[in-house]
């Protein structure tokens, strides 16, 4: 059985992939401070080793990771926006609490590493679709911290002889995210209130948008192959998707072809047209996402509807 510590389970992806990892006969131990996650987002809690902890504190890390056979890290904060505004939580927590948990791994002897990167905010304005030989440059402090993180697992894994992938995910859609502050929760909560959209910007700027059990596929791939060294794949969709039309194909979804949609000035920090060729993750790993952007769509509106209820 393999032994798993994976921090951060307790939030979005987290929540979705523990449970995926348990069916693969894998033993988890999940490591979260709970500031944006929590206990009750997981679905059958008590097949899983929970250790409430921050991973600013290395000794509590290396303490959780003695013994497991792989790490997988994801525990970040994962907002644009918020890291603009405060730049120091962001580096502490991304930058410096990668380093942590990437330090804990050395000291425990831990050789296999996944590392939750991102393929939007790491790129910044790169011409799309980018791709693992596109030069990163991130316009946000979020996109520098994991860009951070990127550079400190590269280093671990030659130094340490530490086998580290880094995974750069698209924007990740479905259950469990109604703690998440990103244009899908915003869309639908305005939906379910009966209130009009917000748009930040023309609507014109693009994304790539990938189901959560595609992205824990792919998530289970990387861990699973193993590949020696430090390797990065793009998980994404490869479609791009403005977000007005991310917005009416919502608004069509819930039954409301016609709601209002408004625009506001765009926000700093937030890339103009982002998606990703992820031909390498499919090469490689063998990485294939199947579920569509309307059934993912289809799939979290109606886990909204039956989670949050509607006016909530
Ligand atoms: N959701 C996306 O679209 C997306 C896209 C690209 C990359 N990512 C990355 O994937 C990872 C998971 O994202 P998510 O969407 O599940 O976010 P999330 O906020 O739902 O989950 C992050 C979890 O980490 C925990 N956490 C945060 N800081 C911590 C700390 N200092 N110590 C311990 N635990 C801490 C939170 O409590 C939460 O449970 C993050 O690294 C994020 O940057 C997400």
């Amino acid at each position: 059985m393999t032994k798993i510590l994976l921090t951060g389970g307790c939030g979005f992806i987290g929540s979705n992939l523990a449970p995926m990892l348990i069916q693969h006969g894998c033993d988890v131990t999940i490591f979260d401070n709970f500031s944006k996650g929590d206990v009750s987002y997981l679905p059958e809690r008590e097949k899983f080793k929970i250790i409430e902890a921050d991973i600013a504190d290395e000794d509590a890390v290396y303490n959780a990771a003695k013994g497991v056979d792989a790490i997988i890290h994801l525990a970040a904060l994962g907002s644009v926006v918020e890291s603009v505004a405060n730049p120091e939580e962001n580096f502490a927590s991304n930058a410096e609490g990668t380093f942590n948990v990437l330090n804990a791994a050395r000291r425990a002897r831990i050789k296999r590493f996944v590392f939750a990167s991102t393929g939007g905010a790491i790129m910044g304005n790169a011409t799309p679709p980018v791709n693992e030989l596109s030069l990163p440059k991130p316009i946000s402090p979020y996109g520098a911290s994991k860009m951070a993180g990127e550079g400190y697992c590269s280093a671990f894994s030659a130094a340490y002889g530490m086998n580290i992938t880094a995974l750069r995910f698209a924007n990740v859609i479905g259950p469990i995210s109604a703690h998440k502050k990103g244009a899908i929760t915003v869309f639908i909560r305005a939906l379910m209130n009966n209130a009009p959209l917000t748009i930040f910007g023309d609507g014109k700027a693009t994304r790539d948008f990938l189901f959560v059990s595609d992205l824990c596929k792919g998530i289970l791939l990387a861990l699973q192959k193993n590949k020696p060294g430090f390797n990065v794949f793009h998980l994404a969709s490869g479609e791009e998707v403005s977000v007005e039309q991310l917005a009416r194909t919502i608004c069509k979804i819930a039954g409301k072809p016609e709601h209002e949609i408004k625009f506001e000035n765009k926000r700093k920090g937030e890339v103009e047209r982002n998606f990703a060729d992820y031909t390498k993750a499919k090469e490689v790993l063998g990485f294939s996402p199947s579920v569509k952007l309307n059934d993912a769509l289809k799939i979290t509106w109606d886990w909204f509807l039956e989670n949050e209820g509607p006016g909530t």
